[in-house]
């Protein structure tokens, strides 16, 4: 096999095949294939505008590359393993099938320039599609969340039970880690959206070229102000991987509460079957495996935060080979993230929650006790020492097997003789989530206001990432 590598000039002997194998990224970023092709087009019209080429030779490289376009579109394209990278073996194919001029496609610029700007190309993709996952999940959760404003449980801290809530208030808390997820990667995307090309290998280029051109027509917003800073920046990588670790996290505390609100000691929730799996053992099991696996799975993607974070440190200005490295968490984080997203948004879809199950266990554990304290404090009985009282009533009850609402109005006035005949108006499960209306608050009227906020939210984020989407789409119209 030859071994084709771009640099051989200076060489007496030959790259060894296990020095080739060992260098080569090929297997990596033949993903970056066809945002490569589409950078080298703006860089040849960007020379050709610039009479660094001539007219003609752009021509020739420009239809050279949109054929090789079509045939990754194809998936016919055929980059076999003895190159060095995606980048050097394109460019070998293309002067292969147009001659002379491919030879002069690399003028103005380097593969340490190159790599980076389809990787940034690739990024502003993965982050619009993994927000659109995110965004289905989104409105998933709003869709059960509007139909159970009423459906009340226990609400939980330190998972002891705490007061009782609507299971609409709680799947909003965590819609509104995602909606935090969706919005942190659009930010992202402003960093991730700057062109390197033109920094060539670090110092510029002695070429007249037109670097706003080549931005423009790779639908870049701007373009890197220094030129070193621009072959070896990874941060938008480590930001990028940043927000698939945290959504990954959140998406491991969803499927935590489900593995838990599917036991039959919750029995809260149950998986459809299609999203369920069984044991080659036990007959009677109905595992949530799928929960399981997004939660193990977060550990990886956490794993590849980790990695391009180190991948970075101490490092010297400014391309150093170890930012080939980059490509495998980040199309690692990328890969998790997405098909936990995917999976993710069905088994939500299908959730089927048991309302009087729910009811039941939020019958129980006293968790109208703050109800109890806030009528004293209504009765003129600073807070602090309505807590001590209803403390000792809440452990009568427990010593008498009784809930609050069934300890008699004589005992109850034996704590306090605040307590009168309205106390147990206030005790039921409807009026301890009933009457809190403030802001942010489980009553079903905040909880309307709140899916109100939050998708118009959903709905602004979707409309933006598919503006985004029709921007880039008529940018490939533009040049391609
Ligand atoms: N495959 C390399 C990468 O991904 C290309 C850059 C190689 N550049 C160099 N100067 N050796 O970073």
């Amino acid at each position: 096999m030859s071994r084709r590598t771009v640099w051989s000039g200076r060489f007496k002997g030959k790259l060894s095949e296990e020095a080739l194998s060992f260098t080569s990224s090929l297997e990596l970023d033949a993903r970056l294939a066809w945002y490569d092709v589409v950078g080298s087009i703006a860089h040849a019209e960007m020379l050709g505008k610039q009479g660094i080429i001539s007219e003609g030779e752009m021509t020739v490289i420009v239809e050279g590359l949109k054929e090789i376009l079509r045939e990754i579109d194809e998936e016919s394209l055929e980059l076999s393993g003895d190159f060095e990278d995606v980048h050097s073996g394109i460019e070998f194919l293309l002067t292969e099938r147009i001659g002379e001029a491919g030879k002069k496609l690399h003028t103005a610029r380097s593969r340490n320039d190159q790599t980076v700007t389809d990787l940034r190309m690739f990024l502003r993709d993965a982050v619009l599609d993994l927000t659109t996952l995110l965004i289905d999940l989104e409105d998933a959760i709003i869709r059960i969340s509007r139909s159970n404003l009423g459906t009340v449980l226990p609400g939980f801290t330190h998972l002891q039970h705490a007061q009782p809530v609507t299971l609409a208030h709680h799947l909003l808390a965590h819609l509104s880690r995602l909606s935090r997820d969706v919005e942190r990667f659009a930010d992202a995307y402003e960093r991730i959206n700057v062109c390197p090309l033109g920094s060539a290998a670090l110092a510029g280029t002695t070429y007249d070229i037109d670097r706003k051109f080549t931005a423009k027509l790779l639908g870049f917003s701007s373009y890197s102000v220094n030129a070193m800073d621009g072959v070896s920046d990874r941060d938008f990588a480590a930001e990028f991987v940043f927000n698939c670790s945290l959504t990954m996290i959140h998406l491991s505390s969803i499927c935590e509460e489900l593995v838990i609100w599917s036991t039959p000691e919750f029995g809260f929730v149950e998986l459809d079957d299609a999203y369920s799996t069984g044991s080659s053992i036990m007959p009677q099991k109905k595992n949530p495996d799928i929960a399981e696996l997004v939660r193990g799975r977060a550990s990886g993607v956490i794993g590849n935060l980790v990695s391009v974070l180190a991948l970075g440190k101490g490092l010297p200005m400014s391309y150093n080979r170890d930012l080939q490295e980059d490509k495998s968490p980040v199309f690692g984080a990328l890969d998790t993230t997405a098909a936990c997203l995917r999976i993710i948004i069905p088994v939500v879809r299908t959730l089927r929650f048991d309302a009087e199950r729910m009811r039941a266990r939020a019958e129980e554990g006293y968790m109208n006790a703050t109800d109890l304290a806030d009528y004293l404090v209504t009765k003129g009985v600073p807070f602090r020492e309505a807590h001590e009282i209803v403390g000792g009533v809440v452990r009568h009850a427990i010593g008498s097997g009784r809930r609050i609402e069934e300890v008699p109005l004589p005992k109850l006035r034996e704590f306090s003789d605040r307590f009168e005949g309205d106390i147990y108006d206030v005790l039921s499960l409807e009026s301890s989530v009933g009457r809190r209306r403030s802001d942010g608050g489980t009553s079903p009227e905040s909880v309307k206001r709140q899916i109100d906020v939050l998708s118009g939210k959903v709905r602004a984020q979707r409309d933006r990432v598919k503006k985004e989407e029709r921007r880039l789409q008529s940018v490939w119209r533009k040049l391609l």
